[in-house]
């Protein structure tokens, strides 16, 4: 009898524990290595779904994470600033290990193509000026207008009324308003500010919002989740899950659920990979390229509608590297370069190389030079604006020339401009696992009502209700994206998702 009950409890014991493993591993399978991929990997892995496997395109972890090293010092091509501190989780992460660190902003040098008849403060007038023009729109306006447009319209008035009897200031004011309407699209990123929506749901995480990492750069981010750092003996099996060089291209899932996997996975060089579900962290940008293509059955409507509206745009920073420091080495370096029009028109034929576009050259999107730190020979170029993605297919040959151009332009007076040794950039844009930097609510989306970030992130269900496949990134964050710490939220996220469909 005894042995009977005993029997009868294991036999009870064993079903549950059959229906425990059973319905508690499922597989699932995570496309992308960025922190929002591996993000979503540490929360499965946590939480005792243990059984997936994250399918990464480039030949290296991190994504849009990518710090690396140029003549032995790191250098970041992808995310470089923590922004912002308060309900920020990268900050909450790091900070603990007292390896972040906030940063004044360096003051901006403004720089005057003609060099000469140049009142250096009368630039930092005008660029608080329209500061407070920009400042109060954002927060006061809310009909579907660009930051294009509405600066433009009130930063020309602006001008008129201030500058109306003075001509050399209001040709200038002119002038700096074109460099200033350039200069910002390098915050978020769209080719054209006309693009842009003024009106935001981004949230800005308060506290300082220049915050570096004082080791080891960015990708510390991801050691941290991976739990490698501080003590490698603890990290989790993240990476050993990773597959790189798989690339996918078609993801095939199924809107009636029955008792077989509910999606195939092909990657481009011929494996198939089944799984219940599927976390898909790839950027906004490569959805828009792939994504008619990479669905079958294609994606809902209103998703659709979501990629194609919301905006994905690129910058480029140009890391170089000169035999010696010919700037002034005392402070940091933090040129902004305005171009006079005349300049702007001479420049055409002094330096008719690379693309241009109706008297406006590529020249005009390289806008400032920004030293690493006091002590380095590298300084830091950033483009922004309708050239970059030809920037990106330019020579290093004639990109340096170009650099050189513009340097001698605004500081030859000053300084005897060294020929660099080399330059580093990375083509995100270029890049079919990229196609761009960082994604943006564009005029076209904020007509929809709606926060399409919120649309983007729906799950793809079967008929009878169940979440299949997610959507995680940056893109999918309502009020954090275009950030590292938006898509570490967006991969946590979905990893909740199909932790709390076991429950
Ligand atoms: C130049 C630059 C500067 C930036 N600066 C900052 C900053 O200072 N602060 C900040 O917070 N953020 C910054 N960002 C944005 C930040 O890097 C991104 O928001 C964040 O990395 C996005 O993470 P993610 O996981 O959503 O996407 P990703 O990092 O893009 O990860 C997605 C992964 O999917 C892979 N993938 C793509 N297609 C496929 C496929 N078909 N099959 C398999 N894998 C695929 C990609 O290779 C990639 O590894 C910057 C970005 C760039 C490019
Ligand atoms: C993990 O998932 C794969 C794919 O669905 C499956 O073939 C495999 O048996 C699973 N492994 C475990 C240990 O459950
Ligand atoms: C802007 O408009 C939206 C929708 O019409 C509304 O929900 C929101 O409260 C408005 N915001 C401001 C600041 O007026
Ligand atoms: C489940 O559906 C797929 C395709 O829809 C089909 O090939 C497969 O045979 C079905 N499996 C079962 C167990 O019904
Ligand atoms: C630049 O170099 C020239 C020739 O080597 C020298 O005469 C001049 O003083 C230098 N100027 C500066 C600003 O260092």
């Amino acid at each position: 009898m005894q042995k009977r009950v005993n029997l009868y409890i294991t036999f009870i014991l064993l079903r549950i524990l059959i229906n425990v493993t059973c319905e508690n591993s499922p597989s699932v399978i995570i496309v992308g290595a960025g922190p929002s991929g591996i993000a979503a990997a540490t929360k499965l892995y946590e939480n005792g779904i243990t059984n997936f496997t994250i399918l990464e395109a480039e030949n290296r972890i991190g994504g849009r994470i990518y710090s690396t090293k140029f003549e032995d010092e790191i250098v970041e091509l992808g995310a470089e600033l923590c922004h912002g501190m308060k309900d920020n989780i990268v900050y909450k992460l790091a900070n603990v290990y007292n390896i972040l660190q906030p940063i004044e902003e360096s003051k901006m040098n403004f720089c005057y193509s003609s060099q000469e008849n140049v009142d250096e403060t009368f630039f930092y007038e005008l660029f608080d000026l329209f500061n407070d023009v920009y400042d109060y729109g954002f927060n006061n306006v809310n009909d579907t207008i660009s930051v294009g447009e509405y600066l433009t319209n009130r930063c020309n008035e602006a001008i008129t009324i201030n500058y109306k009897n003075d001509k050399q200031k209001l040709k200038q004011a002119t002038e700096f308003l074109d460099f200033y309407i350039t200069f910002l699209t390098l915050y978020s990123s769209p080719f054209s500010l006309f693009d842009l929506s003024l009106p935001l749901y981004y949230q800005k995480c308060e506290g300082s919002y220049i915050i570096i990492w004082k080791h080891g750069g960015y990708k510390m981010i991801l050691d941290i989740l991976m739990k490698r750092y501080p003590d490698p003996k603890k990290q989790l099996p993240i990476e050993e899950k990773i597959l790189l060089n798989k690339e996918v291209n078609k993801i095939a899932w199924k809107k009636t659920s029955n008792n077989s996997k509910n999606i195939f996975i092909e990657t481009s060089d011929g494996f198939v990979f089944a799984a219940d579900y599927l976390i898909f962290t790839p950027s906004l940008g490569v959805l828009k390229n792939t994504h008619r293509n990479l669905f079958v059955p294609h994606l809902p409507e209103n998703k659709v509608n979501a990629i194609n509206k919301l905006g994905f745009g690129a910058v480029s920073k140009i890391f170089i590297h000169f035999p010696e420091r010919w700037w002034p080495t005392t402070d940091s370096v933090n040129f902004q370069f305005v171009w006079s029009q005349e300049d702007k028109e001479l420049m055409m034929r002094e330096f008719p190389f690379g693309p241009s576009k109706s008297e406006r050259t590529w020249l005009l999107n390289v806008l400032s030079l920004e030293s690493m730190h006091e002590k380095s020979n590298i300084v830091t170029a950033w483009c922004g604006g309708e050239f970059v993605p030809e920037i990106e297919k330019l020579t290093d040959h004639l990109v340096i020339d170009g650099l050189m151009y513009i340097l001698n332009k605004f500081l030859g007076d000053k300084y005897n401009i060294t020929r660099p040794y080399a330059i580093l950039r990375n083509n995100w844009y270029e890049n079919p696992h990229f196609r761009g930097t960082y994604s943006y609510e564009s005029v076209e989306s904020r007509k929809e009502g709606t926060s399409q970030e919120s649309v983007l992130a729906e799950p793809l269900k079967t008929s009878d209700g169940q979440d299949v496949v997610l959507f995680a990134g940056e893109a999918t964050n309502p009020i954090h994206y275009s950030t590292v710490h938006g898509a570490i939220e967006t991969g946590f996220r979905e990893a909740q998702r199909i932790i709390d469909t076991r429950q």
